[in-house]
């Protein structure tokens, strides 16, 4: 986790250290500080707290130089104070690194540093790294990095500077980092959106590239030392994409570019008259016969719904797991299994080793992947990019329905392929796919974000709440709830409806707001049904319900009605109710719904 930015050229390395920052808080932000080299030395300002805090505190200082570092923090070793916060650097102030990532031996390399003399201010690990090179220091600073990361074991994105040179040394192993490549200026980041407003030219370094740049110049090499070459990729959002663009929140931008991010998930691939999709995947899809679909947070929810529409539309197997589980329960795989792994960032390191270990055991890989260059886009053995844009909102929305939608046509794409799905049938859903954007714009109109409003606020003080799907919508029970965790810190469960009688239904009294999604579907009544058992315990209904059936409405405390779908691609149009209501509950609450709590965008630890 932790955000990082480097710079030389001719600009105020402070504002670019600051700005770039600013676009990288989703990683974290616990603490932030920067170092600049102000021509004879490297001066170091931290602060606990959000970036607004180490801002405020430069203002009116007199901080300049053109060469600099700069890190936001997510702890993982060490309390999120003043000392633990990045940059670290040596006693004598000479050598300043920052970290993204877990140096997982660092106990023992601290400990002979110790015995050698060095003294350390922090409970980090990554200081370690500073006295490290230190000791390999013989006047040449990438020596010195390349040598002393021969010890260190675990992850990192690093990024070091000494005093006495004109120079940004850079090395990744897993963590991610990008180079952005200017005139006569070079640029150093976790991620695009730090750069975006400088240069739109960046390299993605790959696992063990290592990094040394200047202003005119750059070399990249392998950890070894011999050059490598690596592409140049022209970034094609502006900066403007990734700003607000007018919310009060990146989270509540997001919600609303749903439309726009669906068109874009499913652009290029419909083929209306064969009931066919297009996706340029490189794989046999009639030589699998056992699917396993791999994700974390949110984007295992998406999994799910995966699960229902492969097994539905091309009846193979599908198995569903939280990364962090598959990659320890030893999974039986084959040659004949797809392993599916679903990310946003394409660097969730749980989701990574668990890809790794799939293909170590001879699966075929598939990447469901936003984040263009990340690591799992280049370990797996062909990528469906979701295309939804940036997203900054630690909570993930337009992510999850463009992730969806990008299941769906994967089930499409395995149905149509394998014969269990027949043109008529596959038009019809590409029909269902193709009505998303505008059913999604719908369930955005004023009245009806203002009548979850409404429900938000009338519900605002419950401690918990209940949430109940079925079939295909009970996935979207589960992110309506994580939805709500997330942004309000309210306590929220997440049931099959049908399993409420069976545990849950204890809960129920008058004080515990229920969610049921009720919009049609072939199960419809025996939804209805577990709406009454809530009722008849005096519980709150909140009913999702689509537009026009007054009858489902009827046995509700609060209706929130939903343009109509197939019900086959309805989770992706009933969630949009789920994420106003957590993002509104949450609002009413005064939380930092783009930054809650102990969250962080893109997990890179383990
Ligand atoms: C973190 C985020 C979640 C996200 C999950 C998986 O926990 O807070 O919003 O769903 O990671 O992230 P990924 O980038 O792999 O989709």
């Amino acid at each position: 986790m932790c955000g990082i930015v480097g710079y030389v050229g001719p600009r105020n390395a402070v504002d670019v250290l600051i700005n770039g920052l600013s676009k990288l808080e989703y990683r974290g932000y616990d603490s932030a500080g920067v170092a600049v080299n102000t021509g004879n030395h490297l001066e170091i300002r931290k602060n606990a707290g959000k970036l607004g805090v180490l801002s405020e505190a430069l203002k009116g200082q007199s901080l300049t130089g053109t060469l600099g570092i700069g890190h936001t923090r997510w702890a993982t070793h060490g309390r999120p104070n003043d000392v633990n916060a990045h940059p670290h650097a040596t006693e004598d102030g000479k050598i300043v690194i920052i970290h993204n990532g877990i140096i997982e031996n660092y106990l023992p390399l601290k400990e002979s540093l110790i015995a050698k003399g060095h003294s350390f201010k922090s409970e980090t690990d990554s200081e370690v790294l500073a006295h490290l090179i230190e000791e390999q220091y013989k006047g040449n600073l990438e020596q010195a990095v390349r040598t002393a990361l021969k010890q260190v074991r675990g992850a990192y994105s690093l990024v070091v500077t000494h005093a006495d040179h004109r120079e940004i040394v850079a090395a990744r192993t897993v963590s991610p980092l990008v180079m952005g490549v200017g005139n006569g200026e070079n640029f150093l980041a976790s991620d695009v959106p730090a750069l975006l407003a400088y240069t739109r030219e960046v390299i993605f370094l790959h696992d063990g590239d290592m990094v040394v740049i200047h202003e005119n110049d750059y070399r990249i090499t392998d950890l070894a030392g011999n050059e490598v070459s690596r592409e140049v990729t022209h970034i094609e959002w502006d900066a403007e994409a990734a700003e607000k663009g007018g919310f009060d929140t990146y989270t509540l931008k997001e919600i609303f570019e749903q439309p726009q991010a669906l068109t874009n998930t499913l652009l290029g691939r419909l083929r209306d008259e064969t009931g066919e999709v297009d996706l340029d995947i490189n794989l046999d899809p009639k030589s699998f016969k056992r699917i396993s679909i791999i994700a974390c947070g949110t984007a295992f929810y998406a999994g799910l719904v995966g699960e229902y529409l492969i097994e539905q539309l091309a009846r193979i197997p599908v198995e569903v797991d939280v990364a962090s589980e598959y990659r320890y329960r030893q999974p039986l795989v084959s040659e004949n299994t797809l392993a599916i792994v679903i990310s946003q960032s394409g660097e969730t390191i749980d989701t990574l080793e668990a890809l790794r270990e799939a293909k170590k055991d001879g699966a075929k890989t598939l990447g469901v992947i936003n984040a263009k260059g990340s690591s799992m886009t280049r370990e797996v053995d062909d990528v469906l990019y979701i295309h939804s844009g940036p997203e900054i909102g630690v909570a993930s929305t337009k992510v999850y329905t463009s992730m969806v939608s990008a299941m769906l046509m994967l089930a499409l794409w395995l149905g149509r392929a394998r014969g269990t799905l027949d043109s008529a049938k596959g038009a019809e859903l590409i029909h269902a796919a193709r009505e998303l954007p505008r059913l999604v714009e719908q369930a955005l109109e004023p009245e009806r974000v203002e009548n979850i409003k409404r429900i938000a606020e009338k519900y605002k003080n419950a401690r918990d709440y209940l949430f109940l799907g079925r079939g295909v919508n009970a996935p979207t029970a589960f992110e309506g709830a994580l939805k709500l965790k997330e942004l309000s810190y309210i306590h929220a469960e997440a049931y099959a409806a049908g399993e409420m009688k069976h545990g849950p239904i204890a809960l129920i009294d008058e004080n515990l707001p229920v969610v049921a999604i009720a919009t049609d579907s072939f199960l419809l009544e025996k939804t209805i049904s577990n709406i009454q058992e809530v009722r008849a315990r005096s519980g709150q209904v909140i009913a999702v319900v689509s537009d026009g059936d007054t009858d489902a409405s009827r046995h509700a405390d609060d209706v929130i009605f939903v343009p109509k779908a197939h019900e086959m691609v309805s989770p992706i149009v009933n969630v949009v109710a789920l994420q106003l209501l957590a993002y509104f509950t949450a609002t009413t609450l005064g939380k930092d719904v783009d930054k809650p709590r102990n969250l962080a965008k893109s997990v890179t630890v383990e």
